[in-house]
């Protein structure tokens, strides 16, 4: 039975006979010298994957004696290789890159895999794989790839007690009580999915981190999941408890100018690399809901990174500093991550990096891009997106985030003039970072398909993707997932992608359209437009609805870079997907359509159910052409969205209408 528990390493055999015959003869025998971890880990995947793809296990030898070769190796460990006139290719490389190219070696025909190490390798065997997964043509192969970013980062906001914060998908993968001893296959799973997107560390644990993780006790079970990750490229990093030292030292508070402080976390790093030597480093909320932090002792946050950098530093640890903060009472919770962190740029030691959410309230469907990105030439910087969907209908609805990671990546800074997008300033390429990146808050758990939803797959699949890549289209990354996961039937991958590609603004249309945001309930999962916290948000009243950013009222504008500042500020100019984040709107405002503001907000807001409507026609049409199991549920899950949709409408709807006054537009039925 599909029960998407492979995700998109599903390996099933080429209907396609000729294309099955093709790939069949390419691939007659794999010339790979297996003499670390990680080329064991290469032959292990292409094993599986020739074995499940095209119904053969090719023969691994040490020498090329035939047509149909796979080669794959280094300079260094394979002589084949490092006779090969690509030095100057691989010189492009970096560490992590790789080359694959169609090759005439001693007269035979070839397939060549070539890296600087043997991570680059296993990147290039799972991208070998993936183009035999999505049917492409091999003839005249040649691929050169290397990430854009250094940090590519998932993020589980998993328990101790194996819960998983917004996670919606069943337990935590990693089973504490039967660690060390009991090393479940599911380990080994996950770190295969994790590189074959080429993701290069994971902080295991919930950023509202408890302080145990960094115990001995802990350190035991968790270098037993570094140990299994490691062939992978994958370091694990963990969420720390800033006042750990006064919870496990015993000492009277975490002050980080304080010496006895300051020793007990160098003494606890030095603990940690002898369990794990290659871990990656510390995660850090500090000072924000509710979790201890430097400011407790009158100190900064760069104070507070500092000394948890210079312990790490000896051994090549990082510290990842969370920029998510705020307070209850504040005028406009938005600014403030901003007006916290820039003044502290040029302050953060070089091995420390700031994690800054996507948008600067939460995670919410659709915000505008942070400020921050552009404002910190000096501060190493990382985005943080989220995979599981928080906002979005948890593990019930169907929302593929490609879209929406774009439209952030694509977003224009103007930090150093036209071009600064998102994606160049976490690529290094605008500012001279140490370190930068993406993260993602991931959701995997116990659920047979990891994800709860099997579309949440997809927003995890695209995340990675670009993190390597960010250039990527977020049509193509769909595409590529539909046609690993389900199917390369064109009708199936037309129609899947259809509904992928309006996911986004559905969910977004019936929930928060034209810039509203946070007016769910403290599930946040369902509507309530009338709760006291909605009502800071939307500020909806009898005049209009919206949020006044602009010099004349909060003056969150001012944090982006002319001509954005202007533009935003400037009603008759701002993108009206964001009108109503940044002003304070009269009903019969009229918008670009024609329509009054009230009436467009209503249409948007149908607009959304209708569009759920059609994603479930299109999916009813694929009966019989994907697997039966995974119908059933995602129709079944469809019908649950449909309803909910139904809700956030009706509920909006009506009860913003008590506050304007005017009539629903004629043609639309009257909410219940
Ligand atoms: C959101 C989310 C919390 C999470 C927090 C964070 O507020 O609801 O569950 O802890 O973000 O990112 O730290």
């Amino acid at each position: 039975a599909e029960d998407g528990y492979s995700m998109w390493l599903r390996y099933n055999l080429i209907e396609d006979e000729v294309l099955l015959k093709e790939y069949r003869e390419t691939f007659e025998n794999i010339v790979l010298t297996r003499n670390s971890e990680t080329l064991q880990a290469v032959e292990n995947e292409l094993t599986k994957g020739f074995t499940g793809l095209l119904g053969l296990s090719p023969e691994v030898k040490s020498d090329i004696d035939s047509n149909g070769t796979l080669v794959l190796g280094t300079p260094a460990n394979s002589e084949i290789i490092a006779s090969l006139k690509i030095q100057n290719k691989l010189d492009r490389l970096g560490e992590e890159g790789f080359l694959i190219e169609q090759k005439n070696i001693q007269g035979y025909h070839t397939i060549v895999v070539a890296a600087n190490t043997d991570l680059g390798v296993l990147y290039g065997a799972f991208h070998l794989l993936r183009m035999i997964q999505t049917h492409q043509p091999l003839a005249n192969l040649s691929v050169v790839s290397r990430p854009h970013m250094p940090l590519r980062l998932a993020n589980h906001w998993d328990n101790v007690d194996r819960s998983v914060e917004r996670g919606y998908a069943g337990l935590s993968l990693w089973e504490w009580s039967t660690l060390p001893e009991y090393k479940h296959p599911r380990y080994a799973d996950y770190a295969r999915m994790t590189a074959s997107l080429g993701i290069n560390g994971v902080a295991i644990n919930n950023v509202n981190a408890v302080a145990w993780f960094i115990t001995d006790h802990f350190l035991k079970k968790i270098a037993v999941l570094a140990d299994i990750f490691r062939p992978y490229g994958i370091k694990v990093y963990l969420s720390i408890n800033y006042s750990s030292p006064v919870s496990l030292g015993g000492l009277d508070g975490a002050d980080p100018l304080d010496s006895m402080v300051i020793n007990w976390w160098k003494e606890r790093v030095q603990h940690i690399y002898a369990s794990i030597p290659n871990f990656g480093g510390f995660l850090v909320k500090a000072d924000s809901e509710g979790q201890p932090g430097p400011k407790t002792y009158g100190r900064n946050h760069a104070q507070g990174a500092n000394m948890l950098a210079e312990a790490l530093e000896p051994f090549g640890g990082i510290v990842i500093w969370r920029a998510f903060v705020y307070g209850e009472r504040q005028a406009d919770r938005v600014r403030e991550a901003y007006d916290e962190f820039v003044p502290l740029d040029g302050k953060f030691k070089d091995n420390v990096v700031l994690q800054i959410k996507n948008g600067p309230l939460d995670f919410m469907p659709r915000e505008p891009f942070s400020p921050l990105f552009g404002a910190l030439p000096k501060t190493n910087t990382l985005i943080e997106f989220q995979v599981t969907q928080e906002y979005l209908g948890n593990g019930n609805h169907l929302v593929y985030k490609g879209p929406m990671f774009k439209e952030i990546l694509d977003a224009d800074t103007y930090a150093k003039g036209n071009g600064s997008t998102v994606g160049k300033v976490l690529s290094g390429e605008v500012f001279d970072y140490k370190l930068s990146g993406m993260a993602a808050v991931v959701n995997p758990g116990t659920d047979r398909n990891w994800t709860g939803h099997p579309f949440v797959q997809s927003s995890w699949y695209a995340f990675g993707r670009l993190a390597w890549d960010y250039s990527l289209p977020a049509g193509e990354l769909a595409e590529e997932w539909i046609r690993m996961t389900f199917s390369n039937d064109e009708m199936v991958i037309s129609t899947i992608k259809k509904i992928m590609m309006t996911s986004g603004e559905a969910a977004v249309n019936f929930r928060e359209p034209l810039g509203l945001t946070h007016i769910g309930t403290g599930s946040h999962y369902g509507p309530a437009p009338w709760s006291n916290r909605s009502n800071r948000f939307h500020q909806a009243d009898k005049y209009g609805i919206g949020f006044d950013r602009t010099i004349n009222g909060s003056n969150a504008v001012e944090q982006y870079y002319p001509p954005l500042n202007d533009i935003f500020n400037d009603i008759d100019r701002i993108p009206e997907k964001y009108l109503l984040w940044f002003h304070h709107v009269s009903w019969n405002h009229q918008m670009k359509s024609g329509h009054t503001l009230w009436e467009e907000l209503v249409y948007k807001y149908y607009e959304g159910v209708e569009q759920v409507r059609q994603m479930q026609a299109e999916w009813d049409s694929l009966e019989g052409m994907i697997d039966r199991q995974r119908f059933q549920h995602v129709k079944a899950l469809l019908e649950i969205q449909e309803c909910d949709a139904v809700r956030w409408r009706n509920s909006c709807v009506l009860y913003f209408q008590t506050l304007s006054e005017l009539p629903i537009p004629e043609g639309l039925e009257q909410p219940k």
